[in-house]
């Protein structure tokens, strides 16, 4: 069923956001039936293009994704596209975005802000100008918001000058992800999990989200950033939230937002205190990556001086009834040897054993939660080797892939989440006090790292980061769970 007309105007339409993500997920929205035919997408940037340029670039980005379009069904895609130019820095441009955004009234508006942070002040303040930031237009903001939390503040003040919060949508990619709300089914649609997720039955759970890549081309931005910044402030702890929040009163946005916010502010804080035995920072040295070599970071960013950190594993725990004492490890890292996200919960070993030592060591439950890539959950159990053998245990999982089990493909986060704008559902959506919260327990960590003098440890491209990381979790008796690609 389409959703309600509505005009999208992308800002840094001619960008790498819009290019790879974008303008795909609007396309495959509207393979799906999605778009009503009155939609459309207006592009906006500096850059003086006319709407058949904005469309051919549009048209490449579809086919550079790996698609292979049908020609009448990207036609028809390419004819919603128009395009503006116009400059947060000069007044030309708004009249006419004003103008064709004044001929379809009745349609929903939203804004996306595909652009550096910088700018989302200065765009919303022009929006503002030009009248068209009132009734119920819509603005979506995407991460880094901030650098801090002296500097997430300010453009959230910047953005809530002109839109009020019920407006404002602060994208998470990951929430957007098929099994990361299937978190949410798996522990509040069945009975079997909820009793046991808990302090008492889980040991630990382990989140990692590793990636192979490099910074490749963005190594501007990620110098600036960071690991720690760039996926654990937002991304893993928004994962860490939805593992551990309390059971929402109801799906609404408020609702769920109000549980994550709850586990935010149960952190235990990591700061000079305590920096070294809870985190660990890398930063990949020349190896090799999916079979050949690779340089190292500071030859990719052409700077050897650099501190900033690709690699990151930390040792969170939540103070509350729930989780009190119950450690969340979390990893992320880039030229890792597998792209692979997943969540793990490793429950406690059985309190007794009735069998004697030849049938073999029992191990403790695990519940797996691949995001990426072959989504599924994997729930590990103890059985009897089958055969004649007498009682022999072995470890094997309940496996349920999603593929396999659905067949289907499985949409980009942002085709869910941009269509979750249109229809007004913040649920997926940060709101300021959680981006904020978040800050205020990354900052201490930032600036720990930044009076230490020793520079973040190296490791080689290829490799699971520094050996520190691995330490950092035996330490405790325990060890990482090595995720298969
Ligand atoms: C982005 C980060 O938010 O997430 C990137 O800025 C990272 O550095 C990316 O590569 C990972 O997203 P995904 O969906 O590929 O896991």
């Amino acid at each position: 069923i389409p959703v309600e007309p509505f005009d999208l105007v992308v800002f840094g339409a001619t960008g790498d956001l819009a290019r790879r993500k974008l303008l795909p997920a609007l396309y495959h929205r509207d393979l799906a039936g999605q778009l009503s035919d009155a939609t459309r997408i207006i592009g906006v940037s500096r850059r003086r293009l006319s709407d058949e340029d904005f469309r051919c670039l549009a048209s490449d980005a579809i086919t550079g994704h790996g698609d292979e379009p049908d020609a009448a069904n990207l036609a028809r895609f390419l004819r919603r596209l128009c395009y503006v130019a116009a400059d947060a820095g000069a007044d030309d441009g708004w009249p006419a975005l004003a103008a064709r955004l004044a001929e379809q009234p009745e349609h929903i508006r939203v804004f996306y802000l595909a652009t550096a942070p910088e700018l989302f002040g200065p765009i919303c303040d022009r929006l503002g100008q030009a009248g068209l930031a009132g009734g119920t237009g819509r603005v979506v903001v995407e991460k880094p918001i901030g650098k801090s939390l002296a500097s997430a503040r300010a453009v959230n003040e910047a953005v809530g000058r002109h839109f009020s919060e019920d407006r404002i949508y602060r994208i998470d990619h990951y929430l957007g992800k098929e099994t990361v709300q299937n978190l949410m089914a798996l522990r509040f649609a069945n009975a079997l999990f909820e009793p046991l997720w808990r302090a008492a039955q889980i040991d630990h759970v382990q989140i990692t989200v590793a990636e192979t890549l490099g910074v490749e081309g963005r190594a501007g931005y990620y110098d600036t950033a960071g690991a720690l910044r760039d996926m654990v402030q937002n991304h893993m702890l928004q994962l860490l939230c939805l593992v551990a929040m309390e059971p929402p009163a109801s799906l609404s946005a408020d609702a769920v937002r109000d549980e994550k916010l709850k586990v935010l502010k149960s952190l235990v804080p990591i700061g000079d205190g305590n920096i070294h035995e809870r985190t660990v920072r890398g930063q990949y040295r020349a190896g090799a990556s999916r079979g050949g070599p690779v340089p190292g970071y500071l030859e990719e960013l052409g700077d050897p001086t650099s501190r900033t950190e690709t690699f990151v594993a930390l040792k969170a725990e939540i103070a509350n009834w729930r989780w009190a004492g119950v450690p969340f490890y979390l990893r992320t890292g880039k030229r890792l040897p597998a792209r692979v996200s997943e969540i793990v919960a490793q429950f406690r070993p059985i309190p007794f054993s009735v069998f004697d030592g030849s049938a073999g060591p029992i191990e403790a439950n695990r519940l797996v939660i691949r995001l990426q890539p072959d989504e599924g959950v994997k729930l590990w159990l103890m059985i009897k080797d089958p055969g004649p053998g007498g009682m022999r245990l072995r470890h094997v999982p309940l496996d349920m892939s999603f593929a396999k089990a659905f067949g289907l493909r499985n949409p980009d986060a942002y085709e869910r989440l941009l269509l979750d704008v249109v229809r007004g559902n913040q649920t997926l959506f940060m709101r300021r006090d959680e981006v904020e919260t978040a800050w205020s327990w990354i900052d201490p960590i930032l600036q720990s790292w930044a009076a230490n003098p020793e520079p973040p440890r190296p490791y080689t491209s290829g490799t699971w980061g520094p050996s520190a990381a691995i330490a950092l979790v035996e330490r405790d008796g325990r060890s990482w769970y090595e995720p298969v690609e």
